[in-house]
């Protein structure tokens, strides 16, 4: 055989939630059921491009002032200064001091990945340690180790017992942290979980990661779902900015717009003093421009429009009620129709969950057998997109879980 420089190349395994997605897309059973991508659906299951998206992608075609040409390397600057907006509220200090700006990024995921070099190449003063929570989004992991952190490490997040959050251990993990590392956390709506700190257990994080001189990164990709609420669903990030932390937040506007493959995010980045702010811009400016050069326009153009007029907010705000009032309607159902089949267990942890996910606690070879025997696609951690349900398949999808926990350990 003749040489190739490839022929060292080992190869990887696939990612669950893009591969079980293939997966379910190939098969031909007509009752399959899609709980997997976190990836909203109508109640006709199909995925829902939003009216004022739809309206406002419309306007841009017909506005005959817009070009393709490039946009600066940190973005559309009407796009990232109304979403750092969205996130900090119209009052923060922050940004009424000149210390919060946001820079537009290829959406969430892009802004963690930014950040994460940012602090691994600019700033010092942190180690290269993040912690993680167990469980998390597994991108996070990957993320923070390719951008050269050394360590990833986890705290405690969910008790599995109880099904909620392990606070005290949380508490326990992040005070045993070494000063200066890095803790990412997820805004709201935490993925895979469903559960949020309350507001007081929130304060107590706070407080510790004060305390303990840990810098926080914070992950909000679902503003809004949580609650149907944008401000509410803030709260935790705004109170960060409250108590005076410096932090960064990656904010996705994949899931709330239902534009997934615009890519279209932005990285906040909160300081105490205006000063740093050219600094670490002229910094982050270099990363974009190493990596990618500069962010691709139309997706930021949708969301600028919309979050800069009144009335396209309202609209866009109605959605949000649309899309979350769906999520807990699809809770109640499935949590009443295993009530009703007298399904072993507790499955009030469905309703008490918030958003997207629900963590049905399910094992592996459950959620095997629903995939394998039932074409009912969700992850192995048993985490479900609630979308997935609707009143024409909730039936199907809780005898299917009836079945797997009765059969199966
Ligand atoms: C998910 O968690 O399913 C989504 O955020 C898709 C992804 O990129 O993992």
């Amino acid at each position: 055989m003749a040489f190739s420089w490839f022929d060292e190349v080992g190869s990887m395994p696939p990612i669950e939630v893009f591969e079980l997605n293939r997966k379910f897309l190939e098969d031909k059973d007509t009752n399959k059921v899609n709980l997997g991508i976190g990836a909203y659906r109508s109640e006709e299951l199909k995925p829902w491009v939003l009216p004022v998206v739809k309206q406002v992608e419309r306007s841009i075609v017909e506005d005959a002032s817009i070009n393709f040409e490039y946009l600066p390397i940190l973005g559309l600057e009407s796009f990232s200064s109304a979403a750092t907006r969205m996130l900090l509220g119209a009052d923060s200090a922050a940004l009424n001091e000149n210390r919060a700006f946001g820079v537009q990024t290829l959406s969430g995921t892009g802004a963690l990945r930014l950040a994460a070099d940012f602090l691994a190449s600019c700033v010092p003063s942190v180690t290269k340690i993040a912690y993680i929570s167990t469980p998390t989004w597994e991108n996070h992991r990957l993320l923070f180790l390719k951008a050269g952190f050394n360590e990833v490490r986890e705290y405690h997040y969910w008790d599995a017992e109880k099904r909620a959050l392990d606070l005290k251990n949380m508490l326990n993990d992040l005070n045993d942290a070494p000063e200066r590392s890095v803790v990412i956390l997820h805004a709201c709506s935490h993925n895979p979980t469903g559960v949020d700190p309350t507001r007081d257990e929130w304060k107590e994080i706070v407080k510790i990661i004060k305390a303990r001189k840990l810098f926080p990164v914070l992950d909000s990709a679902y503003q809004g779902f949580a609650s149907g609420d944008l401000d509410a669903d803030a709260w935790a990030v705004r109170h960060f900015a409250e108590q005076g932390l410096e932090f960064v937040c990656a904010q996705s506007f994949a899931k709330n717009f239902g534009i997934y493959s615009s890519r279209v995010g932005n990285l906040v980045v909160v300081t105490s003093k205006a000063e740093t702010v050219p600094k670490i811009k002229s910094q982050l400016t270099i990363l974009v421009r190493g990596n990618y050069s500069n962010p691709p326009a139309q997706g930021a153009r949708i969301v600028s429009a919309v979050l800069n007029d009144e009335k396209l907010t309202q609209l866009w705000k109605e959605h949000i009620r649309t899309m979350s009032g769906r999520m807990k309607n699809m809770r109640q159902l499935l949590r009443g129709k295993l009530e009703a089949l007298g399904t072993p267990g507790t499955w009030n942890h469905l309703t008490d969950q918030i958003g997207m996910f629900a963590y049905t606690g399910l094992t592996e070879a459950q959620c095997q057998q629903l995939i394998d025997k039932h074409h009912i696609y969700l992850l192995k951690s048993g985490r479900i997109n609630v979308c997935g349900i609707a009143p024409g398949n909730a039936d199907y999808v809780a005898k299917a879980i009836h079945e797997v926990v009765t059969t199966v350990k």
